[in-house]
This record gives structure tokens, C-alpha cells and sequence, in this order.
């Protein structure tokens, strides 16, 4: 088994150029499968809102449902650096929310570390989350949960004065103390400016390969969530169509009595039957 890597292990492999392999997990199975695959790091991110919940944003999402899904996604991938995701309004009312609830993600589920949106705006918050002894991952350019205010799920960062936006609140981001900062649908010559630029290690979704590594929503690289596919997404199975379809054989063969076969019975033990037929005819 891979040993557990560690802040330190992310910097280096900044350093050395060794790509860091991300991916978000919602629950116990899909983290064993991660922890297999050999995944370097996880994020419990709030799109289990749109991922396992069906809601149409990461909004609704609240801590507790957070917490469980980290407690679930711990279990399942022991020896894996997890980010838990701070939703929406767990952090922005004010510092001593923010710092309790960032440790929750710590005490209560074992995470590694906790991610939030934003970057000048969220400075204050950052700062009191690291002074209680907490990793803190930074997100910016397209911030779901800000959405709103960004005009929709939109790329950030595609004219020189956004994208100089996106650039100062990176180095914003990293003078708070954050130790790694993730980068969303951002143009790539704009994130390998900003990853050339920081010392800390920088994750991409839609942010290009030149990143120290590289984030997607495994319902969306797997082929399950269906709603829409940003243009950011690989899709590397179709579980979806895995799944219907094997859930269509299922329905044809129960309705064809061709299901259970013996194999799937508990027969009588030996002699008991006879006993059986005798006490029952
Ligand atoms: O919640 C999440 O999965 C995220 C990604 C969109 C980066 O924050």
C-alpha cells in the first residue's frame, strides 16, 4: 500500500514537476476505488449537492451532510490526503464560524485539509483558518458557489482585466497562507502564469495542463452525473449506460422467470426436505 501523502510530498512534487492526480469522492466505495486507482489527493466537495442530492446547485448543501460524507469517504481511502469543502454561508458570516466549522471538518471526519471559495474577499477567513492549525486549500476564477454574482456557471479570467483579477486574488490566496490553491475554468495561459508565480502547489479544473495537477468531479469523468457536462470534462466510462442497461437485464429476466437461478438458492440441508415434505403434504 502507497504511504499517505502529505503537504510537504505536494511540494516537492511542485518542485519537481510530478503531477498531482485529484479527484472529488462522495462516499465509502468510490473512495476505495480511488485509494486503489492511486489517487494523490480527494476532495469531498460541495457539488455532492448536484452529485448525490440532485439539487440544482452546491447552495443547499449544509455542514452536517459535509461532515458524513467525509466521515464515509475517510473510511474508505485511510491512506489518502482528503480536502473537505467548506458549503455555502459555513465561512462568510463571520471568522469564528468559519474556524469552527473548518475544524469540524478535521475533528469530526479526518480530513487533511479544507478548501473555500474565494480569493481577496475570503482573505480574513483564510488567514483565521490557518492561525488555528488548519491546511487550507483556496479556489478561484469560476466559484460555484458565487455564481450568481459571476452571471452563471461562466469561465473566469478571459479578458486582461478579469483575468488580472484572477491573478491577484492567487497571490491574495497564497500571502494569507493558504498551501495550495485550485484553479476553475480559467484560461491556461492565465493559470501557468499563476502557477509559475506562486510557491505553493496550484490544482486545475478547466485550468490547463500546465498546473501542478489536475481536479475533476468523478461523477462526471465516470459517466454518471448527467444534468450537463462542462467542456472541461473527460469522460474517461459511461456508467450511466453500464448501469441502465444492466438494470434493463435485470427487469427482463425477473419478468422471464429466469431469475434466481439455482445457483442464487439455499437449498434444504441434506435429509431435512424429506422431513419437510412429510410435516407439509
Ligand atoms: O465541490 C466541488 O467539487 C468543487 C469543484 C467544482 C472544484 O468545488
Amino acid at each position: 500500500m502507497a504511504k499517505k501523502k502529505m503537504i510537504h510530498d505536494f511540494l516537492r512534487m511542485k518542485q519537481e514537476g510530478d503531477k498531482i492526480t485529484f479527484l472529488t469522492a462522495y462516499d465509502f466505495p468510490t473512495a476505495q476505488f480511488a485509494e486503489s486507482a492511486g489517487l494523490d489527493m480527494l476532495l469531498v466537495g460541495d457539488s455532492l449537492g448536484m452529485c448525490v442530492y440532485g439539487y440544482s446547485g452546491t447552495v443547499p448543501v449544509v455542514m452536517d451532510q459535509c461532515i458524513y460524507h467525509c466521515e464515509a469517504v475517510r473510511r474508505g481511502a485511510p491512506n489518502t490526503f482528503i480536502v473537505g469543502d467548506m458549503p455555502f454561508m459555513s465561512y462568510q458570516s463571520s471568522l469564528e464560524k468559519a474556524v469552527e466549522n473548518a475544524g469540524r471538518f478535521l475533528k469530526e471526519a479526518g480530513c487533511d485539509a479544507i478548501k473555500l471559495e474565494g480569493g481577496v474577499r475570503v482573505v480574513p477567513q483564510i488567514k483565521a483558518i490557518v492561525e488555528a492549525g488548519i491546511l487550507v486549500m483556496g479556489h478561484i476564477g469560476l466559484t460555484p458557489q458565487s455564481s450568481g454574482q459571476l452571471g452563471g456557471h461562466k469561465a473566469q479570467g478571459r479578458t486582461l482585466e478579469t483575468a488580472s483579477i484572477v491573478v491577484q486574488d492567487a497571490l491574495a490566496v497564497q500571502e494569507a497562507g493558504a498551501q495550495m490553491i485550485l484553479l476553475e475554468a480559467i484560461p491556461p495561459e492565465v493559470a501557468a502564469y499563476i502557477t509559475q508565480k506562486l510557491n505553493i502547489p496550484v490544482l486545475s479544473i478547466g485550468a490547463g495542463l500546465d498546473c501542478n495537477g489536475q481536479l475533476l468531479i468523478v461523477s462526471d469523468m465516470i459517466g454518471q452525473f448527467q444534468a450537463f457536462t462542462p467542456k472541461f470534462v473527460k469522460k474517461y466510462c459511461n456508467v450511466a449506460e453500464v448501469v441502465t442497461n444492466a438494470m434493463k437485464d435485470y427487469v427482463a429476466e425477473v419478468k422471464a422467470g429466469k431469475f434466481p437461478e439455482d445457483d442464487h438458492c439455499y437449498h434444504m440441508i441434506s435429509g431435512e426436505k424429506e422431513k419437510f415434505d412429510t410435516e407439509f403434504k
